[in-house]
């Protein structure tokens, strides 16, 4: 089936110029870019994207980060693309990811791992709709 899910290219991707190679590789997995922008978020856009771990150790931390400089953020649209997505990105953990995955090729930490995708179909479209309202599944 041909679904939609939400990308982000975390900071420390953009801050080393990856963007390119990141977006081929869903290309090369005929994954299409069904829309793209690049913006800095602030704290509470971070703290309400994340709401989902507002009660996980790692939150505050988490959201500094991820408004700490310039994100990409994607629409992906293609077969299956939420688990796709998943299996692209690799584990959480860069340590965990498999080989050729984009976080074992690029991420630098559990915190500094590169990508953001949406877990489920659902979140998928709770995520679409924060950034692209027009583009949920
Ligand atoms: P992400 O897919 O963006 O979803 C939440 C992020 O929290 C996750 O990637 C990690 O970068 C970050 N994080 C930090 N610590 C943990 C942890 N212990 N478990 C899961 N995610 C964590």
């Amino acid at each position: 089936m041909i679904e939609r899910t939400l990308s982000i290219i975390k900071p420390d991707a953009v801050e080393r110029n990856l963007i390119g190679q990141i977006i081929n590789i869903f290309e090369k997995n005929n994954i299409v870019i069904r829309a793209i922008k690049r913006v800095k978020l602030n704290k509470k856009d971070a703290e309400n994207f994340y709401s989902v771990h507002k009660d996980r150790p790692f939150f505050n931390d988490l959201c500094q980060y991820m408004s700490s400089s310039d994100v990409v953020v994607m629409v992906l649209e293609g077969e299956n693309a939420v688990l796709k997505n998943r299996e692209l990105m690799g584990a959480t953990n860069p340590k965990d990811a498999a080989k050729g995955t984009i976080r074992n090729l690029f991420a630098l930490s559990l915190d500094k791992n590169s990508v953001h995708g949406s877990d489920s179909k659902e979140n998928a479209n709770i995520e679409i709709k924060f950034f692209f309202k027009d583009l949920a599944n």
